[in-house]
């Protein structure tokens, strides 16, 4: 396994391993490819929600009153980057149906693959919460760090990125450019094609979600 720094968690679980090699299959419909980007979000969910804090409460069970943990209600907000990273947000909130949901929508320029952006609607109290990212794709990168960096800039302080599918590169730059950013990522794939594709990757993310090509 390759390292990339602390801040970066590569998925193991065989349930997630094995429904990525599904979503790269060729022959994996639309329909399925969707159910399996939702599947995999609420998996990985999991593990992006590992350290939310737990506070002590008193509870009657049937037969006592019992101290018991529950999740201190700290508030969060999910941001999917337009348009793949809508499919990641009805796994995410199955697990976290309280969270807010902003959009940022950004699309790759086809010759220079920079990030042009093209709607951003988020939450007016998003500077109180700490902020998940939803993408399936980080490629070279650019989308992801655009996108942290429109959320720094609004004040957030507590970002993590979740991505289904990730190159070396586009790890590298958010590293780069945002340290303090932990990366939560399905697989690491070999690198980016000079189109900034994923190798092997999956193709086009958003066009096999909506059917677009
Ligand atoms: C895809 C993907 C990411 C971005 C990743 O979106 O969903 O947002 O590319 O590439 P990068 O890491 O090189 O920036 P795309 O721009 O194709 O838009 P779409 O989701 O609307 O298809
Ligand atoms: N965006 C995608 O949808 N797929 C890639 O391989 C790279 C960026």
């Amino acid at each position: 396994m390759r390292q990339f720094g602390s801040n970066v968690k590569v998925m193991d679980h065989p349930l997630i391993v094995h429904k990525i090699s599904m979503l790269r299959d060729i022959s994996t419909s639309m329909k399925e490819f969707r159910e399996l980007v939702e599947e995999i979000s609420m998996l990985m969910g999991f593990e992006a929600t590992r350290d939310l804090p737990l506070k002590e409460v008193e509870i009657e069970t049937p037969v006592a009153t019992a101290r018991a943990q529950v999740i201190s209600g700290k508030k969060l907000a999910l941001v999917p980057i337009l348009r793949a990273g809508l499919g990641m947000v009805d796994g995410m909130l199955s697990l976290l149906p309280a969270a807010k949901v902003g959009h940022i929508g950004l699309f790759r320029d086809p010759d220079t693959l920079l990030p042009v952006e093209y709607y951003c609607k988020l939450p007016e109290d998003l500077h109180e919460r700490d902020i998940i990212v939803l993408d399936p794709m980080l490629a070279t990168g650019g989308s992801a760090s655009a996108s942290i960096q429109l959320l720094k800039n609004k004040g957030v302080k507590n970002i993590k990125l979740m991505c289904i599918l990730a190159a070396p590169e586009g790890i590298l730059k958010v590293q780069t450019a945002h340290p303090d950013v932990e990366i939560l990522c399905g697989a690491v794939d070999e690198k980016t094609n000079e189109h900034g594709y994923i190798i092997p990757g999956l193709g086009d993310a958003g066009d096999r979600m909506f059917g677009t090509k």
